[in-house]
C-alpha cells in the first residue's frame, strides 16, 4: 500500500489486511478476485515470507488470483487436490443487510461461486460504498453464458422484467470474454425483491452458466471505512 493513498484504496487495503490476518497456518485458502482482494492475497504472501504462518494453499477463482498468488509466494491447489477449502476471501460489487452479494464487477462470480460456496469460512471485503439496502440498486447483475445462447438467454431475461445488456471489453474490441470462455450479461432489474428466487430463476435458463447472485453464503462481511477522518475496519 502506498503511503499516499486515496481514502477507498485506503480502506481497501486496510480490509484486505484484517482478512489475511485471520488466515492460519495449516489453512487451505480460496483467493477471490478483484482489487480489495487483491490486497488480502498481498498480505497473505507477505505473512508466509515472514513465517508468520506457514503451510497455507491458495485456491484461486480466476487467472488474476492466480497470477497474484504467484507474484506473492502462495502456493497453489486446485480443488482436485485439496479434500476441503478452510477459508474464502473474496470482494464483492453489493452487499445487503442480509450479508447477500451481487457479485461479478470482474466476470469472475461462476468459480468465485464454486469456491466460495465450499469454504468453511467465506469472508466478503469490501469498503463501505459497497453497503446497499437492496441488492440491484447500484450494480447490474452479471450473468456468464454460452456465447451461443446469448441472445435466448437475454429474450428470457427479459421476459423476467430485466434489461439485459452485453458487457463490453475495454481496451479490447467486441465483448468481454471471461475466464472460462464465456459472454457476460449485465442485468438491470428494478427491484431485486426476493435474491434467493431470482438466483435460482436465472440459473435455470438454458445457456446461463451462473449468476453474481450470493445468497447465503457469506459468514464474516469486513467492511473498510473511514470514520471522523480515521480509517477503520468494522465487521458487519
Ligand atoms: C469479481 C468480483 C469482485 O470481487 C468484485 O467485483 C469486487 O471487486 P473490487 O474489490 O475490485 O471492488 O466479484 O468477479
Amino acid at each position: 500500500m502506498s503511503a499516499a493513498a486515496d481514502p477507498v484504496t485506503l480502506m481497501k487495503s486496510m480490509v484486505g489486511k484484517a482478512a489475511a490476518d485471520r488466515v492460519v497456518s495449516g489453512s487451505i485458502v480460496g483467493l477471490g478476485t478483484g482489487s480489495t482482494t487483491a490486497y488480502a492475497i498481498e498480505y497473505i504472501g507477505k505473512r508466509l515470507a515472514s513465517g508468520e504462518i506457514k503451510d497455507v494453499k491458495g485456491v484461486p477463482t480466476s487467472f488474476q488470483a492466480e497470477v497474484l498468488a504467484k507474484q506473492y509466494g502462495i502456493p497453489l491447489a486446485t480443488l482436485d487436490d485439496v479434500d476441503r477449502i478452510d477459508v474464502a476471501i473474496d470482494g464483492a460489487d453489493e452487499v445487503d443487510p442480509n450479508k447477500n452479494l451481487i457479485k461479478g464487477g470482474g466476470a469472475a462470480h461462476t468459480r468465485e461461486k464454486v469456491v466460495d460456496a465450499l469454504a468453511e469460512q467465506f469472508i466478503v471485503v469490501v469498503d463501505s460504498s459497497k453497503l446497499v439496502d437492496q441488492l440491484g440498486s447500484t450494480f447490474l447483475l452479471p450473468v456468464e453464458v454460452l456465447p451461443m445462447a446469448k441472445t435466448p438467454v437475454m429474450r428470457a431475461i427479459e421476459k423476467l422484467g430485466g434489461k439485459p445488456q452485453l458487457r463490453m471489453g475495454v481496451k479490447k474490441a467486441g465483448p468481454v470474454i471471461t475466464d472460462q470462455g464465456n459472454f457476460v450479461i449485465d442485468v438491470k432489474f428494478d427491484a431485486i425483491d426476493n435474491p434467493a428466487e431470482l438466483e435460482k430463476t436465472l440459473n435455470n435458463i438454458p445457456g446461463v452458466l451462473e449468476n453474481g447472485l450470493f445468497v447465503g453464503v457469506t459468514d464474516v462481511v469486513l467492511i473498510g471505512e473511514i470514520k471522523d477522518g480515521q480509517p477503520l475496519v468494522r465487521e458487519m
